[in-house]
C-alpha cells in the first residue's frame, strides 16, 4: 500500500476510534450516524490555495529559447520584479526538456543542449531562491510535442516519480497524449501513487483536458491537486473566453487541494489588449484557477506586471475558503460572477463580452450578501472605493471586466 493511502487509512481509523471513545465516555453519538463518507481528497498537503507560478509553454513552446538560462532567468525575475512577493512560487518547465530516448537504465535524460547541467542543477538554483520547481511528462508512451514526442510516464510511473523526487521536483504536470487508450483514472492514479511513494510533497496537476467520460472533475479530487478542464488556450480573446465558460458550471468541484484548471495564463504574450488581459486575469482569479504565468517575465512590461501583480485580484484567487465563483446572472453578452470569501466578503465580477461598453448591474443580495443597510465596494482595478445601499453597477468597456470586493456595513 502506498504511503499516503496508508496514512489516510490510519487517520480514518484514528477518527473512528476517537468517536467510539467519546461514545463510551457517555457523550452523544455524534459522528457514528453521519452519511456515507465522500471520497477523500488527495492528502498530500499541498495546493491548499491554487498554485501560482510560471510555465514556459505559452511563451516558448519547444523553441530553442526554452533552456537552462531562460528558466534560471525567470527565477531571477521572480525575485527582481517582485513576483515572488506577490505570491508566485512555482517555476515549472513543460514539454521538450528531455532527450528522445531513455538511458540504458530506463531513466529519462535531460536534453543535453537545453539543460547541459541536468535538471537537478536548475531545481537547486530555483530552490536557492526560496522558490519551487515543477516538471512535465505525459500519461502516455510519449509526450505531446508534434515532433514525435519525448518518452512518457505510462508504465514507468514509479521510476519516473522517483527520478523527479531525486531531482527535487515540487510539481508535476501530467499530460494525456499517446495514452494508448488506457483508462484515464487508471493512468492518473498510477502516477498519484508513485508520487506518494516517493514521500516528497509534489503538486500533481492532471492535464487530461476533460477529454473522456466520466469527466475528470467528477473523479479528480482524490487523484490530483488540479485538473485541466479544457483543451489548450491560445493567446486570443475567443480562446480565453471559451476556456472561461467551460468552467462556468464546475464550481462545486473546486476546493482547497483540488482545483479546476482552465489552462495557463497568456497575459503578456501580446495577442490580447490590456483590457482583455485584465479580464483574463480577473476571471482566472474568480475561478480560483491555478495562476501560472505563461509569458517570458524576464522582460515583462510595466503593464503586464501591473496585471500579474494586482494583489487585490490575487487575494481573490488565493482566498482560503477556496470557493470558485458562480454565475449570478447573464444576458446579452454580459455575465455577473460572484465568489464567496473567507472573511464574509463577496467578490463580484461584471464581464462584458460585447464590442461596445455596457452598464452591468446586480445587487448585494443577489450575490449572497443581503441583510445590511449599507455596503462598501472596492474596485480592484481602479482601487476606487464607494458605498451603496445594495445596488452594484458599472459601465464596463468592451471586453472588459469590473471587479468589486463587497463588504457589509
Ligand atoms: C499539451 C498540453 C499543453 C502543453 C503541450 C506540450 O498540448 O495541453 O499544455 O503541455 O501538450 O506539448
Amino acid at each position: 500500500m502506498q504511503r499516503s493511502a496508508r496514512s489516510r487509512r490510519l487517520r480514518s481509523c484514528l477518527a473512528t476510534a476517537i468517536a467510539v471513545t467519546t461514545v463510551a465516555a457517555g457523550a452523544l453519538t455524534v459522528g457514528l450516524t453521519t452519511a456515507a463518507p465522500r471520497a477523500a481528497a488527495l492528502d498530500n498537503g499541498v495546493a491548499r490555495t491554487p498554485p501560482m507560478g510560471f510555465n514556459n509553454w505559452n511563451a516558448t513552446h519547444c523553441d530553442a529559447s526554452f533552456n537552462e538560462s531562460m528558466v534560471k532567468g525567470v527565477a531571477d525575475a521572480f525575485i527582481r520584479l517582485g513576483f515572488k512577493d506577490a505570491g508566485y512560487t512555482y517555476v515549472n518547465i513543460d514539454d521538450c526538456w528531455a532527450e528522445p530516448s531513455r538511458d540504458s537504465d530506463g531513466n529519462l535524460v535531460p536534453n543535453r543542449t537545453r539543460f547541459p547541467n541536468g535538471i537537478k542543477a536548475v531545481a537547486d538554483y530555483v530552490h536557492a531562491k526560496g522558490l519551487k520547481f515543477g516538471i512535465y511528462t505525459s500519461a502516455g508512451t510519449k509526450t505531446c510535442n508534434a515532433g514525435g514526442g519525448f518518452p512518457g510516464g505510462l508504465n514507468h510511473e514509479k521510476q519516473d516519480a522517483k527520478l523527479f523526487a531525486s531531482w527535487g521536483v515540487d510539481y508535476l504536470k501530467y499530460d494525456n497524449c499517446n495514452n494508448q487508450g488506457v483508462d484515464a483514472q487508471q493512468r492518473y492514479k498510477a502516477m498519484r501513487d508513485a508520487l506518494a511513494a516517493t514521500g516528497r510533497p509534489i503538486v500533481y496537476s492532471l492535464c487530461e483536458w476533460g477529454q473522456t467520460n466520466p469527466k475528470v472533475w467528477t473523479w479528480g479530487e482524490p487523484v490530483g491537486n488540479s485538473w485541466r478542464t479544457t483543451g489548450d488556450i491560445s493567446d486570443k480573446w475567443s480562446s480565453m473566453i471559451d476556456k472561461l465558460h467551460i468552467n462556468d458550471d464546475l464550481a462545486q468541484y473546486a476546493g482547497p487541494g483540488h482545483w479546476n484548471d482552465p489552462d495557463m495564463l497568456e497575459v503578456g504574450n501580446g495577442g490580447m489588449t490590456t483590457t482583455e488581459y485584465r479580464t483574463h486575469f480577473s476571471l482566472w482569479a474568480m475561478m480560483a484557477a491555478p495562476l501560472l504565468i505563461g509569458s517570458d517575465i524576464r522582460d515583462a512590461s510595466a503593464t503586464t506586471q501591473s496585471i500579474l501583480k494586482n494583489t487585490d485580484i490575487i487575494a481573490l484567487d488565493q482566498d482560503t475558503l477556496g470557493k470558485q465563483a458562480t454565475i449570478v446572472s447573464s444576458s446579452g453578452g454580459t455575465t455577473v460572477y460572484a465568489k464567496q470569501l473567507a472573511n464574509g466578503d463577496r467578490a463580484v465580477a461584471l464581464l462584458n463580452e460585447n464590442s461596445s461598453s455596457k452598464t452591468i448591474s446586480t445587487t448585494a443580495s443577489a450575490i449572497g450578501l443581503g441583510g445590511s443597510s449599507s455596503y462598501r465596494l472596492k474596485d480592484l482595478w481602479s482601487k476606487a472605493t464607494s458605498t451603496t445601499s445594495g445596488s452594484i453597477s458599472a459601465s464596463v468597456p468592451a471586453h472588459g471586466t469590473v471587479v468589486f470586493r463587497v463588504t457589509r456595513g
